[in-house]
């Protein structure tokens, strides 16, 4: 266990800039996936050490869709055989496994590989590691919404009782704390549709770092800064 102080409990990732490491070394945009997801599965254990309990990462957004025809299958077949494999390391780890994003716009072998994992490391009580596949804050706070007026349409509700508290149940992060701390790769300093609602009083971390470079040092880095901010919610600082 490394010696950080004021660790985030829930850390964000915008995993960025596959395309670009793999690029400035020749190789296609794939390889650049494909070493991210080793990352991946690594950064798990380093999170869990450093006794980070939720770790949230951006996989496939829903605007990924706007992708060559060749890189959205490579990234899907990567998906798929990433939660088939880390079964395994999750139940070693004691880490829980979930996606979010809308799963219905995924190909039914995906969705069926989400099912297993999710189900296999239902009961594990360490680090929960969630997965945003076909994801978008736009597209998730609009289905909230929808199950929220659908009460409204059946009487069981009224407009004017609709209160923050029933939009975040709604949402795929309804049982989950808001992510203390997001962390974005590779120089890009936006949040491109990554937890809208959730990331309100989030603390942000910028790394030139491209993912597939990441590592525990680079995770430490981020966590180190953020133990020397102050959170503030509004109000004075305490
Ligand atoms: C992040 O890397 C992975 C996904 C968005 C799926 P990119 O594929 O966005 O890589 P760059 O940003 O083009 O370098
Ligand atoms: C955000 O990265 C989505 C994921 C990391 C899955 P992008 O590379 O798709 O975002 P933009 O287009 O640069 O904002
Ligand atoms: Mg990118």
């Amino acid at each position: 266990m490394d010696n950080v102080s004021n660790v985030p409990q829930h850390v964000a990732i915008i995993l960025d800039g596959n395309g670009r490491w793999a690029k400035a070394k020749g190789m296609p945009r794939s390889y650049g996936h494909v070493q991210g997801g080793k990352v991946l599965e690594d950064i798990l254990v380093d999170a869990d050490d450093i006794g980070i309990r939720y770790l949230t990462v951006y996989a496939f957004s829903t605007e990924n869709w706007n992708r060559p025809a060749d890189e959205i299958s490579a990234l899907m077949g990567l998906l798929k055989n990433y939660l088939k494999t880390s079964i395994k390391k999750c139940m070693k780890n004691n880490v829980r496994c979930r996606v979010i994003g809308d799963k219905s716009g995924l190909s039914e072998e995906l969705q069926e590989a989400i099912a297993k994992m999710e189900e296999a490391t239902a009961g594990n009580t360490g680090l929960t590691f969630t997965i945003a596949i076909n994801y978008g804050g736009r597209d998730e706070i609009t289905r909230a919404v929808k199950k929220v007026a659908a009460k409204v349409e059946s009487g069981e509700l009224k407009a004017s009782e609709i209160t923050e508290k029933m939009i975040a149940d709604n949402l795929d992060t309804f049982d989950m704390p808001d992510p203390d701390l997001l962390i974005r790769t590779c120089n890009e300093q936006r949040i491109s549709n990554y937890l809208l609602w959730q990331c309100a009083y989030t603390e942000f971390y910028f790394t030139p770092v491209a993912w597939p470079d990441f590592n525990r040092e680079e995770l430490l880095k981020a966590v180190e800064a953020y133990g020397n901010r102050t959170r503030k919610f509004g109000g004075l600082k305490t």
